[in-house]
Formats: structure tokens, sequence, C-alpha cells
């Protein structure tokens, strides 16, 4: 027997209350879990996909040389594409190209021209730097074609940057400027320093970031 009178005017106005908040909720649920899988489809961190690791060598993603590390006389103000090199389980080298947004920009500059906001102790010698390949925006990877020397833009929206400076972004939609990533010299290798300086794309929150950097060191140990 129910315990409420199915006339009483005022039950039925909370019952139905209490019935659409609840409707309202589940639905609000479902789009929530529905955004979050769509943003974080089911991932599995395996080596190839992890972000840039310290240590990791930088080798050419494209052209005649692809494949082969990178080296300073390589590069130039003319956009590189690099992939970091890490190794396997079994310590033979594998590529991290499992995760497309782990493609590099990396330029070698004139003395004197990488300025701030460029974190100038991440570079190699204030001269050789690496940043995201993959803009802030929506993800498009940035390229230098028709550009002059020393500017990007994006195909997508015509997002700007600026890699002189940071990669800041300097024209279009772009929310914030691409990841400098910290390099290091060992022996004629470029290899990675350290983490990324800020969260590259497709982190939208810092502690996403710090979340995926966690879980590499804790996969890697
Ligand atoms: S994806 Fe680069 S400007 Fe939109």
């Amino acid at each position: 027997m129910t315990r409420y009178k199915k006339n009483d005017p005022e039950i039925t106005r909370r019952k139905f209350i209490n019935t659409a908040v609840g409707a309202s909720a589940a639905v609000g649920g479902l789009a929530l879990v529905s955004t979050l899988g769509g943003a974080n489809p089911v991932f599995r961190l395996t080596r190839d996909k992890m972000p840039p690791v310290p240590g990791d060598v930088l080798i050419h993603a494209e052209g005649a040389k692809s494949g082969q590390p990178v080296t300073a006389a390589d590069l130039s103000e003319k956009l590189t594409r690099a992939w970091p090199q890490g190794k396997d389980k079994e310590g033979n080298p594998l590529v991290r190209n499992g995760d497309p947004n782990n493609i590099l920009a990396v330029y070698k500059f004139p003395p004197g021209q990488l300025v701030a906001p460029t974190n100038l102790e991440s570079t190699i010698d204030g001269q050789i730097v690496a940043y995201s390949d993959i803009c802030t925006h929506a993800g498009c990877s940035v390229s230098d074609d028709d550009q002059k020397a020393g500017q990007m833009k994006c195909p997508c929206h015509s997002g700007q940057y600026d890699p002189k400076q940071g990669c800041k972004v300097v024209g279009g939609p772009p929310p914030r400027a691409l990841a400098q990533l910290p390099l290091k010299m060992d022996a004629d290798k470029i290899v990675v320093g350290d983490y990324f300086l800020t969260m590259p794309y497709p982190f939208l929150h810092e502690e996403e970031w710090e979340a995926r950097k966690k879980a590499v060191e804790d996969a890697l140990s």
C-alpha cells in the first residue's frame, strides 16, 4: 500500500519535481559521460603513445632522413618535424608515433634571435628549440609552408605562432602557445631534457597533464 494519497496535490507536485529532477540528472549524467567519453575514449598508455620523455632521441619524421636522429647540422630557421624515440621494454628503439599529437617542430635560429617568452634554459645554446607541432585550437599540425623563415601558420583556421618567442600566438583563434619541449645534446644527437614545459594539445586542464606525466613515470619505473 502506498504511503501517499494519490490525489494529494502537494504529493503529486513533489513527485513530479523529484521525477523531473531525476530525469534531468540522468540526462545530464549521460551527456557528461558522452562528452567525457568523446574527449577521452578508452585509452591505453602504451609506450608508443607516451608524450616525449626525458632521454628520448629526436628523429626525423619526414623527408630523406626520416627515421634518422636529428643533428644540429640538420636544422635551420625552417621547420623540421621530428618524433621522440624512446625504448621498448626490451630496450629496443621505439618511435612514439602511436599518438599523432607527439609530432614536434624543431628549429635552429642564429644567436640572439630566440627571445622571451622562450625558455632559453630549455634550448640548446639559445639557438635550438622544440615545440609541440599540434595547434592548441583544434589539433591540426602547424606548418611553415609559404611562410617567411621563423613564422608558423596553422592550415585549419589560420592560427599563427612565433617560434622565436616561445611559439606564442600572434594571430588567429588558438587559445595558447605551442608547448615548448626542453632539449639537450647527447654526443651529436638532440635529446629530450624534460617533459613539455606547459600542457600540450589535447590537454585542457593542468591536472590531466600532471596525471599523464605521473602515469608515464609509473609505467616506466
Ligand atoms: S586548428 Fe589551428 S587554428 Fe584552428
